[in-house]
C-alpha cells in the first residue's frame, strides 16, 4: 500500500525552494510517481531520457498533447520516433499508457502501432485511455484553415488538428476513445460535432476566395483545408464507418487508465509520466498564443493521467544546452548568425514531426529558472552537449533588458516586454573535444563541466544526467 507521505520540515522552518538537494518531501526510498517535463520550446530529448528512466519504472504515461510531439530513441543506431505512443514502448514487459489528457488521432495510433509490430516490438502493453479525446477529420482541416486564414500572425502549429480538438474538449463537443464501441453513440456525436464545422470551414473557404479574388488570385489553385466544400473527407457516414473499424482495432488496448496507475502506484511501483511539448509551449504559462493547446507542465500531469499531486515525487525538466524553437513566438536568444547556423547542422535541428528546421540560440537560463519554478523541478537533465563543442566561447542569458532599458531579472509575464526584450550574456570558454566517448563526468572537458557548473548553480537544481549524443548508450550520469 501508498505509504503516508509527510512533510518531515519543522513547521519553522523555511521551505529550501532553492536547495539543489533532494526536495524534503521526498522519502528518498519511495519515489514511485516521476514527471518528465520539457524545460523550453520542446524536441529536448525527453523520449531519450523516458526511454532510459523507464528501466526503473513499471509504468509509463503520456499525460497531454498529442501527434504534433515527435519522441526519438536511438538504441544501437536504430531510430525510433514516437508521436503518440509513450517512449517507454521498446520495454515491451512495462505498461505504456496513453492517458486521458492526449488527444488522440487513431488512424496515426494504428500506424504507429503497425510500424512497431513490423519492427518486432510487442505492443500488448499499450493501453488507452477510454476517455481520452479524439482528432478528427475535421480537427485536422480546421487547424489548416485556421492557419491560413491568421496568415503572417499564424502560430506555426504542427497542423495535426490539436487547438480545434483540444477546444471540442473544452465545448463538450469531443468525441472519445469510448465512444468508438458504440456505433450509434459514435454516429450521434460526430453528427453533433460535424455541423459546425462544416458551417466553419465553408465561411473560411468563402473569406479566403474573396481575398484571393481582391488580390487579383482567382486563378490559383485553393490552399489545401481551405475550399471545396462538400469535402468528402466531412462526410458522415464514411467517417462513422472508419472509427468503427478504429475501434475494433484499438479495443484490446483500451482500458481505465487512471485506475491503472492508481494501482500501481499503490503496490509502490514507479510510474513516469511523460510530458510532451515544453514548459514554454504552455497553454497558460507559455509565450501565449504562441503555445500548443494543452498544459505540457507538471502539475497537468495529475489530471492528464488521472492521479493526485502527491502522488507526484519527483519532477525532471530535461533542456538541451542550448534552445531551440519551431513555429512562431518570442524566442529570446534566437540566433541568427554563423553559430545558430552550426547550431542547425550539428544537431540536426529539424523536426521531428513535421521537419521544419528549428530556430536556434544560446541557453537561456531566465526561461530555464521559470521553467524550474512552474515544474518544481527537482532534477535537470542536459542534452546535446555534444553541439557545442568547438563552439566557443559559450554564451547563456542572464538576464533580458526591456526596450525602455529596464533590467528585466525573470521571465515578464507581459507578451509585448517578452517580444521585444533583449538578452544579456555571460560568456564562458568553449571546448573543442569530441565528448561523445564520454560516460563519466571526469572524462568531460574542465569547460564543459564548468558550463554544466554555471547553469546548475543558476537554476539550483542539479544536472543529473548529461547527453553526449544521440544514441540511449550516449549519456553521463552525475551523482548517484
Ligand atoms: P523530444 O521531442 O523532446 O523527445 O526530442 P526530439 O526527439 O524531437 O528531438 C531531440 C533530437 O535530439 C532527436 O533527434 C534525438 O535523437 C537527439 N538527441 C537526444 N539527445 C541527444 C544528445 O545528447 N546529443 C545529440 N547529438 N542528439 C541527441
Ligand atoms: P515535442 O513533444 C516542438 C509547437 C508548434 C507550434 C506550437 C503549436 O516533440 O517536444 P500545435 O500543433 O501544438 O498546435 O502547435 O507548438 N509544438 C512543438 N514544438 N516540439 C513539440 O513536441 C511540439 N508540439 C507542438 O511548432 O509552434
Ligand atoms: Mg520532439
Amino acid at each position: 500500500m501508498r505509504a503516508q507521505r509527510q512533510i518531515s520540515m519543522p513547521s519553522d522552518a523555511p521551505l529550501p525552494r532553492n536547495a539543489p538537494a533532494a526536495h524534503p518531501r521526498h522519502n528518498p526510498a519511495l519515489m514511485p510517481g516521476v514527471v518528465i517535463v520539457g524545460a523550453q520550446w520542446g524536441d529536448e530529448g525527453k523520449g531519450k531520457i523516458t526511454d532510459l528512466l523507464a528501466e526503473r519504472a513499471e509504468v509509463i504515461v503520456r499525460f497531454q498533447g498529442g501527434n504534433n510531439a515527435g519522441h526519438t530513441i536511438v538504441r544501437e543506431g536504430k531510430e525510433f520516433k514516437f508521436h503518440l505512443i509513450p517512449s517507454g514502448i521498446l520495454h515491451s514487459e512495462k505498461a505504456c499508457v496513453i492517458g486521458n489528457g492526449v488527444v488522440l488521432d487513431p488512424a496515426v495510433l494504428l500506424g504507429e502501432i503497425d510500424g512497431l509490430k513490423r519492427r518486432n516490438i510487442d505492443v500488448g502493453n499499450l493501453r488507452i485511455s477510454a476517455n481520452a479525446h479524439l482528432i478528427m477529420p475535421y480537427h485536422v482541416l480546421l487547424d489548416t484553415a485556421g492557419e491560413t486564414k491568421l496568415g503572417k500572425l499564424s502560430i506555426g502549429t504542427t497542423r495535426r488538428g490539436i487547438g480545434p480538438c483540444y477546444a471540442d474538449k473544452a465545448l463538450r463537443l469531443g468525441i472519445r476513445v469510448q465512444d468508438l464501441l458504440d456505433e450509434k453513440i459514435l454516429r450521434t456525436k460526430i453528427r453533433a460535432a460535424l455541423e459546425p464545422k462544416q458551417q466553419a470551414l465553408r465561411e473560411l473557404s468563402v473569406q479566403r476566395r474573396k481575398l484571393r479574388k481582391e488580390a487579383g488570385e482567382e486563378a490559383k489553385a485553393p490552399a489545401e483545408g481551405t475550399a471545396v466544400v462538400p469535402d468528402p473527407r466531412l462526410d458522415l457516414h464514411s467517417m462513422v464507418e472508419e472509427h468503427v473499424n478504429f475501434g475494433h482495432r484499438l479495443e484490446p488496448h483500451i482500458a481505465d487508465t487512471a485506475k491503472l496507475c492508481w494501482d500501481a502506484l499503490d503496490a509502490d511501483k514507479t510510474v513516469i509520466f511523460e510530458g510532451a511539448q515544453a514548459t514554454l509551449l504552455d497553454l497558460d504559462h507559455g509565450t501565449y498564443p504562441f503555445v500548443t493547446s494543452s498544459n505540457p507542465i507538471a502539475g497537468a500531469a495529475t489530471v492528464g493521467a488521472g492521479v493526485g499531486p502527491t502522488d507526484i515525487t519527483e519532477v525532471w525538466g530535461i533542456a538541451k544546452a542550448y534552445a531551440t524553437r519551431v513555429g512562431a513566438g518570442p524566442f529570446p536568444t534566437e540566433l541568427d548568425d554563423e553559430v545558430g547556423e552550426q547550431l542547425v547542422e550539428r544537431g540536426h535541428e529539424f523536426g521531428t514531426t513535421t521537419g521544419r528546421r528549428r530556430r536556434c540560440g544560446w541557453m537561456d537560463l531566465v526561461a530555464l529558472r521559470y521553467a524550474v519554478r512552474l515544474n518544481r523541478m527537482d532534477s535537470l537533465a542536459i542534452t546535446k552537449l555534444d553541439v557545442l563543442s568547438g563552439i566557443g566561447p559559450l554564451k547563456v542569458a542572464v538576464r533580458y533588458r526591456s526596450k525602455e532599458g529596464a533590467v528585466l531579472e525573470s521571465f515578464p509575464y507581459h507578451q509585448s516586454i517578452l517580444h521585444s526584450a533583449t538578452p544579456e550574456y555571460e560568456e564562458l570558454p568553449g571546448f573543442d573535444a569530441d565528448i561523445e566517448e564520454c560516460r563519466e563526468e571526469a572524462d568531460l572537458p574542465q569547460a564543459a563541466r564548468d558550463y554544466l557548473g554555471f547553469i546548475s548553480d543558476f537554476v539550483k537544481v542539479p544536472i543529473r544526467l548529461v547527453g553526449v549524443g544521440p544514441d540511449r548508450d550516449q549519456v553521463v550520469w552525475i551523482g548517484s
